[in-house]
């Protein structure tokens, strides 16, 4: 989508454009888009075409971003991964103002349009005039300007954004948000907005650690205002150093481009089942049998997943991590539990099988605590094998198209894979040795954050090396989308 530059506009032009965005209650913006969208309609004779058609030149340039204010003739901006965003950018009074020019260029160069507002504070940090040639845009100042020929009233400057950036965002505009002030445009624009906030802080270490910075922080959060920083390190302004520094640049633009979730979606429509976990077999109602697994592993890949666009239903044994965001979990203790939920979540595209299932469970749990007799001796548990979830959807007759399963050797790690890929009618299998000299890793690969795997497939043996269970994860997920995109069914 374009950006639209009115101040590159003609006077007779912006004249026009203003007199029918006062009548029709539209910012000029707002009235210059709805004119352009009536003549790709035809709705405007053929007598004004010509001028209509100089008027989008000078709105937009040929790649659909803005030219900036001052830049040579026919310069454009490429398209990118924000191309189309419209970012609201509220540069707070520090001494990492200057920082923000820099962030507008970032965004600009990824197609973002980029609206500016600063607070008086910030105006003796950095001008206005550099603001708004790196903007290409009006920069926005007062609450009250009825002289500014740009002036789109403040509910509408918050709402015509797709996200509002606070950068940097100081103590004063923290405090102001988390406790509803509205004296100035910016802590209007932040209250009246129905838009996303993501807010970049910098300030001193000490106003950062403050007891009042981290109320109002916490309050925020709790509202849903997204932060990114500050980072550790020396400050700009005196010889102090912690805690307080704003996050750079490039580290916000991603932080927006997480926001708006730009990411490519290469799963939409795809659901997949994921099973994560250990199982709790029950002994009597107050004990059970358990293993190691914390369910990380499973929880990661389930989000992975999710965050490439899959609809994703994570069946999780009992873990003491979160549920991961964008997924939905449902919440199983025993094998048999779970293999229940898997089966009635079938049809699926794909279907992930990381829990570390009990392989046997007791025969008969005991209704009641089993209480500890003198004569008796201790109880003897006899053990019956549980349901293989991953064999029986290996070979269901609503078999998802594609079938991993996870494979925690102590030894023989590759031949052991194989005759579970076999075995269980899996279309590749994860092999990890989760053995103690494994080498991931102080706490091992179960229950620790590291991990290194081996994909084991038909085709042959493709080693990964030592990860983090995230990237193990984003890795499996990005191999998932490629494998479902190349199996036509
Ligand atoms: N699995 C399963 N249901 C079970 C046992 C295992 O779905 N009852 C799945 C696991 O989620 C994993 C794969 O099967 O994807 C292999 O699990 P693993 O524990 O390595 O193998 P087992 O089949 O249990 O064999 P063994 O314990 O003898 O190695």
């Amino acid at each position: 989508m374009a950006s639209i530059t009115i101040r590159n506009l003609d006077d007779e032009v912006k004249e026009l454009l203003r007199r029918l965005a006062a009548e029709n209650d539209r910012s000029m913006e707002e009235q210059a888009r709805v004119m352009i969208r009536a003549a790709v309609d035809g709705q405007i004779g053929p007598g004004r075409i010509d001028q209509i058609e100089k008027t989008l030149r000078e709105l937009t340039s040929v790649h659909g971003a803005a030219t900036p204010a001052g830049a040579p003739a026919g310069k454009t901006f490429p398209r990118g991964a924000l191309s189309g965003r419209r970012i609201l950018l509220i540069i707070g009074g520090g001494i990492a103002a200057y920082k923000a020019l820099d962030l507008i260029r970032r965004l600009r160069e990824r197609g973002a349009a980029v609206r500016v507002v600063m607070t008086a504070a910030a105006q003796e940090f950095v001008t206005t005039l550099s603001v708004g040639a790196l903007s290409a845009d009006h920069v926005f100042t007062e609450l009250f300007d009825r002289k500014d020929e740009h002036d789109v009233g403040h509910i509408r400057l918050s709402r015509e954004a797709d996200l509002l950036v606070v950068a940097p965002a100081t103590a004063d505009l923290m405090a102001k948000l988390a406790n509803g002030h509205a004296n100035d445009l910016a802590s209007t624009l932040l209250i009246a907005t129905d838009k996303p906030v993501l807010m970049a802080p910098a300030m001193n270490p000490r106003m950062w650690a403050h007891p009042a910075t981290r109320r109002n922080r916490a309050t925020l959060q709790k509202d849903g205002i997204a932060f990114v920083g500050p980072a550790r390190g020396e400050m700009a302004e005196s010889n102090e150093a912690g805690e307080g520094r704003m996050a750079e640049p490039l580290e916000i633009v991603a932080a927006i481009e997480a926001q708006l979730d730009v990411s490519p979606k290469p799963l939409s429509g795809r659901k997949i089942i994921v099973t994560s976990g250990p199982t709790h077999e029950p002994i009597d109602p107050v004990r059970y049998i358990a293993n190691r697994s914390s369910g990380k592993q499973g929880h990661a890949i389930a989000a992975a997943l999710a965050r490439l666009g899959a609809d994703v239903r994570l069946v999780s044994g009992p873990v003491s991590i979160a549920d991961p965001t964008g997924v939905k979990t449902i919440h199983v203790e025993r094998a048999q539990e779970m293999r229940d939920a898997v089966e009635q979540l079938l049809p699926a595209d794909a279907a992930v099988f990381v829990a570390a299932v009990a392989d046997w469970r007791t025969e008969n749990s005991a209704g009641e605590k089993i209480k500890k007799v003198a004569v008796e001796g201790p109880p003897v548990l006899r053990m019956v094998e549980n349901p293989d979830i991953l064999a029986g959807v290996g070979h269901h007759r609503q078999r998802p198209t594609l079938v991993v399963g996870f494979a925690a050797e102590t030894q023989d790690l590759l031949h052991n894979a194989e005759a579970k890929l076999r075995k269980k009618g899996a279309d590749f299998i994860v092999a990890n040795d989760v053995s103690q000299g494994s080498g991931v890793g102080p706490s091992g690969v179960m229950g620790g954050d590291r991990n290194r795997v081996r994909i084991v497939s038909k085709a042959g043996v493709e080693e990964w090396p030592e990860m983090g269970k995230d990237e193990v994860a984003a890795r499996l997920a990005a191999l998932i989308a490629e494998r479902l995109k190349t199996i036509v069914v």
